[in-house]
């Protein structure tokens, strides 16, 4: 998260927006409880999920503060998606080995808490609260038997149906905002964690999603981002019964919202209704995170990814044939079980031909309970790193000359950060670009503005404003 930005806070209370700007770490008039240390590791469900917790337990008159010494509950928001993410975790529990008898609760709340369970009770005996995301909203509840003297509390269910709604939620951007539309996941790639750690899908009413989005914009939120796992498998369960890319266009026209993204889409559930929508409205980002993770058929399946490299393609056919550019991002795992060189080479041309405007690449991690795990044929550490390293200079490659056509070329950007050097800005583009810009303006925060691209690096545009 970028230093420039003030911390917002907003009060969500009854279904009206009664405070935003810079925040206190305290509410006044609250009962006073203790003080809380919250860290977030993963990625931005968890980092939105940690702003929930954080104002859910704001709104029960917890201090947040920003040390671990000044805390009474240091709470760690984990992630398991891979190997490398779980033993951090643990890397930073064993710092607390060498504090017996310190006062401190130790909690660990998300992936890793729900993957693991009671077992880090033994492996690490000074936590005292385990608690994954879909106990959330039971929080507060178990943070009161701590203080009331229990040693041990977790709250480890999934099979919940609820969703985690708070009336708080400590955002730490005030310009644009996560909004959860649905959470957990209901496909089940053979690889990954997500099911078991953060439940089955569960879609929010479009009540719901519309209300907090009409807070936020009288909180003056110019900028939303649509959160989910599967975000486009979005099914409204109300009877209005809105359709994913109904709910974006009913956000867009949300007096007040300049932007309206969303991520991760899942190509099964991916629909020309949603291309359609990104057309009509201009507000709705011209950009869509389109994870193929493998460009072999072969491996797509034992991925049990439910499409095909074909059918991978023909998405992105229909998303390039539309008359508005729309920028394409995507995941990639190499050396996944099995995965020959010839297979790899496969993901090599997948990336020539749809030319993606970025990527994000992973060496497969076996994880616990998922069928991949148990498959033979593994590929060597440095095998993965050698595929990984042509994967990143070929898209390299490819981002650099895609970059150098821009040159010349303006667009709108959301001004989020400003630089220590002078009059140097930065910001995203609708299709979610990074831009560093100069202007001589002042406070150019939260406003958009034309800037004009002078030169490029493989990741970002450089320009100034116009
Ligand atoms: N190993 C490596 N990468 C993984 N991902 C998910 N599970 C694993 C795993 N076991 C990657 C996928 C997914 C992204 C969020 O993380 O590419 O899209
Ligand atoms: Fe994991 Fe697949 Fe669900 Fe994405 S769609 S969260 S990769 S199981």
């Amino acid at each position: 998260m970028q230093k420039a930005f003030d911390i917002g806070l907003d009060l969500l209370v009854g279904g009206k927006a009664v405070a935003a700007g810079a925040a206190p770490d305290f509410i006044a008039g609250a009962p006073q409880r203790g003080t809380f240390y919250l860290e977030t590791f993963g990625c931005q469900m968890n980092e939105h999920d940690s702003e929930k917790v954080a104002g859910v337990l704001l709104s029960r008159g917890y201090r947040q503060v920003h040390s671990v010494e000044a805390a009474s509950f240091v709470l760690y928001n984990t992630c398991s998606i891979r190997e490398k993410a779980a033993q951090k975790v643990f890397s930073r529990l064993g710092e607390f080995r060498e504090m017996p008898g310190e006062s401190k609760k130790i909690g660990v709340l998300g992936c890793v808490a729900q993957q693991e369970g009671e077992r880090i009770f033994h492996r690490s005996p000074w936590v005292s609260l385990v608690c994954g995301s879909a106990s959330y909203s039971k929080l507060p509840e178990l943070l009161a038997q701590l203080e009331a003297g229990e040693k041990r509390v977790t709250g480890l269910d999934t099979d919940t149906d609820e969703t985690f709604e708070t009336e708080l939620t400590r955002r730490d951007n005030p310009w644009r905002a996560y909004l959860t539309i649905i959470e957990g996941c209901d496909k089940a790639c053979s690889y990954c964690v997500v099911p078991y750690t953060r439940g089955p899908e569960r879609s929010r009413t479009s009540d719901s999603v519309l209300r907090e989005l009409r807070q936020l914009a009288e909180l003056g939120y110019t900028e939303v981002q649509f959160l989910g796992q599967t975000v486009n498998s979005y099914a409204d369960p109300s009877p209005r019964g809105l359709k994913f890319s109904e709910l974006l266009r009913a956000a867009a026209e949300m007096p007040g919202m300049r932007r309206v993204r969303f991520t991760t889409s899942h190509p099964r559930d991916f629909g020309a209704d949603i291309v359609e929508a990104i057309e009509h409205d201009e507000r709705i980002c011209n950009h869509v995170h389109l994870p193929v993770q493998s460009g072999s058929t072969r491996v797509l399946r034992a991925m049990q990814r439910t499409y095909s490299r074909e059918g991978y393609l023909e998405k992105i056919a229909m998303i390039r044939r539309g008359n508005k550019h729309i920028a394409i991002t995507t995941d990639i795992i190499v050396g996944f079980p099995g995965e020959t060189e010839r297979e790899f080479e496969e993901t090599l041309s997948l990336l020539e031909m749809v030319k993606y405007e970025g990527i994000f690449s992973f060496k497969y991690s076996p994880r616990p309970n998922t069928p991949a795990r148990a498959m033979e044929d593994a590929i060597s550490e440095e095998e993965q790193s050698r595929r990984l390293a042509v994967l990143l200079e070929l898209q390299r490659k490819i981002q650099t000359e895609a970059n150098e056509k821009l040159i010349g070329q303006s667009f709108e950007v959301h001004v989020e950060g400003k630089s220590r050097k002078e009059n140097q800005w930065s910001g995203h583009t609708s299709c979610h670009r990074v831009v560093n810009f100069s202007s001589a303006q002042p406070d150019l925060l939260g406003k958009y503005v034309n800037v004009k691209v002078q030169s490029t690096t493989p990741n970002s545009l450089i320009g100034v404003h116009q």
